[in-house]
């Protein structure tokens, strides 16, 4: 595989899977598979996506998995060994984006962009079942993906099917600027507009610069994704769940404004964070306890 997953032999094992007939609606066309491209769309259009950049992926339904069957490949992929292992995901089935496929070219051809593996009964490999034709793989990331997943549905979120990883510019730029304390970036985003508080109670976890698609970075988010929704890769962009595509795609849009309210604000105050006017840390207790939300009170003051 080269550096952006064109597939070759990364797992020294060819993963080509071969097409069956078909009856029923396209997975293309499956409300799920549609908010799964609308994603990728919207996150393109956001401009988080240059290049290959950003992934996603979803963890299906068994209803899900059942319309999809019929299109399913008949012989699908070699199994393929991953570092990671997770015993609760094992028979699962996601629909993840392609190792060095571009977000902005989902839309135009899903199954070329996107692909559904299914997970073995021991949890620690996967194989294709359809789409990301041309010999394509899951993206990079996806040891990262498949660890947070079984973390989700470990918790007390298992209702968070999606992942989003996108590469925000503000949030990167933000991560140059800043101490890499998750308390520290929460504060300064929850202080950005009084909706932050809302979105993300919880705070935003943060783990510093590290090599994309490495098993330290997928080990130190998943650890991570215990306590927080989303954490910011240093110098590298946000990983954020949810449960439906809306909030996942709205918690990432969040974070990215807040970043961007806070580097304007910086920017408008001639590079000072001392602000005239800001949300003081009643005003959040305030917002907290008008919608009731489970804050996390070691963040406050
Ligand atoms: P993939 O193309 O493998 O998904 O990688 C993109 C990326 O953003 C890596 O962090
Ligand atoms: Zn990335």
């Amino acid at each position: 595989m080269d550096v952006f997953g064109t597939m070759q032999d990364a797992f020294g094992q060819g993963v080509s899977a071969v097409k069956g007939a078909v009856s029923g609606v396209a997975v293309e066309n499956l409300p799920f598979m549609r908010g799964f491209i609308r994603l990728c769309s919207d996150g393109w259009q956001e401009g988080w996506h240059e290049r290959n950049g950003g992934n996603l992926s979803y963890r299906m339904t068994h209803a899900e998995v059942d319309s999809c069957k019929s299109f399913f490949y008949d012989v699908p992929s070699s199994w393929v060994k991953m570092s990671v292992q997770a015993k609760n995901l094992a028979g699962a089935y996601f629909a993840v984006t392609g190792a060095g496929r571009y977000m902005r070219n989902v839309q135009l051809d899903p199954s070329f962009n996107v692909g559904i593996v299914e997970i073995n009964a021991a949890g620690d490999s996967w194989r294709l079942v359809w789409g990301l034709k041309d010999g394509g793989m899951p993206t990079s990331e996806f040891a990262s993906h498949f660890l947070i997943h079984s973390v989700r549905l470990a918790s007390a979120d298992p209702t968070h099917r999606i992942l989003y990883h996108a590469h925000p510019d503000n949030v990167i730029a933000l991560s140059k600027i800043i101490p890499l304390d998750a308390r520290i970036i929460t504060r300064a985003l929850w202080k950005a507009h009084t909706e932050c508080i809302m979105v993300f109670p919880k705070g935003i976890g943060v783990v510093p610069c590290m090599v994309p698609g490495s098993m330290e970075l997928a080990r130190a988010t998943s650890e991570l994704m215990k306590t927080y929704d989303a954490v910011i890769w240093a110098q590298h962009g946000l990983f954020a769940s949810g449960p439906d595509f809306d909030s996942t795609f709205g918690l990432m849009q969040t974070v990215e404004k807040a970043a961007k309210i806070h580097g304007l604000a910086i920017a408008m105050n001639g590079g000072s964070s001392e602000f005239a006017n800001t949300i003081t840390d009643d005003d959040l207790r305030a917002i907290a306890r008008s919608l009731n939300l489970k804050v996390n009170e070691a963040f406050l003051s």
